[in-house]
């Protein structure tokens, strides 16, 4: 049962019919949304490197015959060092951009695409202004110009639209491209660079016979995200590397829709953990496998010394439970069930070297923030997750413009201890409605469902009452502590995802798994201003999944 649509020939079915669907109070919707004015270019300004994005209609060949029609960015230089702007011109990807820590950017953000849009730079700390608020959103013909610093420690970047109720469907076109940016401190590392640092940005999507995207855009997606059909890496479907001998460096980032991934390589080698989205960690960590939500990024190592020429290894997706209930994805249509293992990509060595690279000891420093510097102790901000009665909730509150409420008031140049958690509304606690309620390893197969899971177990009418799955929520500006995460739940499933979670570097997107109650410590410093903070799960964000702080 195929329940996706071609993109090309139907109107989009998410957004605000697809909130009204779910029932969600359309407080900011109906309202026209007051827009603020393009941006200009500033003379005061003056930048170290300059670019343009456009994004446009494109064809991309993707899968054997037919191009598909996309949505992309597509960039020029205009000033700066040319590795600040790398096309990928086989993918439908933006180009890679690469800064330095301390570089003035000048972006002139370009529309010709058929509708309104506007760009964000997932994980930069800028002004609100630079940010891509929705209400900075631009016409077909407008040219939004950018002007930032980069603040941010080296790490690996997102950029992709942020447009009102639309930022599922453009991302899922192809907006959507990685940002690298570089600092002294990782300089000194002498990483693997060059050709032996490989970005790969993971995103699933579906074709019709026809080879164009196709998309849910039902009550399903807005309910659940979009799960594809296929998993493309770098826009290519079966992506295979081929690598020397010596250690290489893989920059990954989750561009997906809704897709959670579980890194491991098929043969089970660990995985050399040395940064997550908001730069390298201080020390590498070995695990078995890592999460990967969409927007997270990890950096990893891997060292292929020693493989013999023609020696391959895969990685894969793991298997897992518990994340998302597994008829969810059967009731779109998905062949590809999200916690069945998959492949990604192939690495197939095919070059001797004799470089012999050792990973440093110590690899960072990260300022941790004491307590005293907590503005909020022991009152903790919550982010209440709610996705009940068909209506997705942050504290209680479908995104709207305006509708800032005092909790999300924040004084500028304050830190913030922040309460993350799932909000189960009247219908009862964690334990009965946790992960395990809603998924087992007993339910991946057929669909079965167990008698404890209550409403679900009344079938379609069941799914509209409250349930539970993981949510990676982000939060804009600065990037946060990871200090606590407790677990209530289905431990048997929770084994399955628990050792691949990173909390030791900092953050700016975190997975919350049903049954989980995370505390952050996040910095509000330098720009006032309205700042989101949502699901990133895009259909959950477009679905109204999102709201906004006020730092003042
Ligand atoms: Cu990557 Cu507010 O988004
Ligand atoms: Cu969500």
């Amino acid at each position: 049962m195929k329940r996706f649509r071609p993109l090309s020939r139907r109107g989009f079915l998410i957004g605000a019919g697809a909130a009204a669907t779910i029932g969600a109070p359309a407080l900011g919707q109906g309202h026209a949304m007051r827009r603020i004015a393009p941006n200009r270019a500033s003379d005061a300004f003056t930048p170290d490197v300059e670019l343009e994005l456009i994004c446009k209609r494109d064809e991309t060949s993707i899968l054997t015959g037919r191009a598909t029609r996309v949505w992309r960015y597509v960039g020029n230089l205009i000033k700066g060092p040319p590795d600040a702007l790398t096309a990928l011109p086989d993918a439908y990807l933006g180009p890679l951009l690469r800064f330095k820590k301390g570089q003035k950017v000048r972006i002139r953000l370009r529309n010709e695409l058929p509708e309104e849009t506007i760009t964000h730079w997932h994980g930069l700390h800028v002004p609100m202004l630079m940010d891509g608020h929705p209400t900075a959103a631009i016409d077909p013909g407008e040219t939004y110009v950018y002007e930032f610093e980069i603040r941010n420690r080296a790490g690996m970047y997102f950029y992709h639209p942020h447009t009102h109720e639309k930022t599922a469907t453009q991302v899922y076109r192809g907006l959507a491209g990685a940002i690298i940016v570089e600092d002294e401190e990782e300089r000194a590392l002498g990483l693997p660079s060059g050709e032996f640092e490989i970005p790969l940005v993971i995103q699933d999507r579906s074709f019709d016979d026809d080879n164009q995207l196709a998309y849910g855009g039902d009550m399903h997606t807005s309910m659940f995200g979009f799960y594809g059909d296929r998993v493309l890496v770098n826009g290519r479907s079966d992506l295979t590397l081929d690598v020397a001998s010596r250690a290489y460096r893989l920059r990954i980032l989750n561009g997906s829709n809704a897709r959670i991934y579980k890194l491991c390589w098929d043969d089970r080698t660990p995985l050399t953990v040395i940064g997550v989205d908001g730069g390298l960690l201080e020390k590498a960590e070995t695990r078995p496998y890592v999460m990967l939500a969409p927007a997270e990024r990890v950096d990893l190592i891997v060292d292929f010394s020693g493989r013999p020429q023609g020696a391959k290894l895969t990685m894969l997706s793991g298997e897992f439970y518990g994340l998302i209930p597994p008829m969810a994805q059967r009731m779109m249509g998905s062949d590809l069930a999200m916690g069945e293992e998959f492949p990604l990509f192939t690495a197939r060595v095919t070059k001797a070297s004799t470089d012999s690279w050792k990973l440093p000891e110590k690899l960072s420093t990260i300022r941790r923030f004491r307590k005293d510097e907590i503005a909020n102790l022991d009152d903790p901000m919550p982010i209440a997750i709610t996705m009940a009665h068909m209506a997705m909730f942050l504290n209680g509150r479908p995104y709207g413009h305006d509708d800032i409420q005092p909790r999300e008031r924040i004084p500028v140049d304050t830190t913030q201890l922040i309460e993350i958690f799932h909000e189960h509304g009247g219908m009862g606690g964690m334990g009965g409605m946790g992960m395990g309620g809603m998924q087992g390893r007993g339910m991946m197969g057929g669909g079965m469902m167990r008698g404890r899971m209550g409403g679900m177990g009344m079938g379609g009418m069941g799914m509209m009452g409250m349930m539970s799955m993981a949510h990676p929520i982000h939060l804009h500006g600065q990037p946060f502590e990871i200090i606590e995460r407790r677990f209530e739940g289905d431990e048997d499933a929770y084994a399955s995802i628990r050792d691949g979670l990173i909390d030791s570097g900092l953050k700016d997107t975190v997975l919350v798994s049903p049954g989980e109650r995370l505390r952050i410590i996040k910095p509000f410093g330098d720009f006032k201003g309205r700042f989101m903070y949502h699901c990133h799960n895009l259909e959950h964000e477009d679905a109204g999944m999102m709201r906004e702080f006020s730092v003042e």
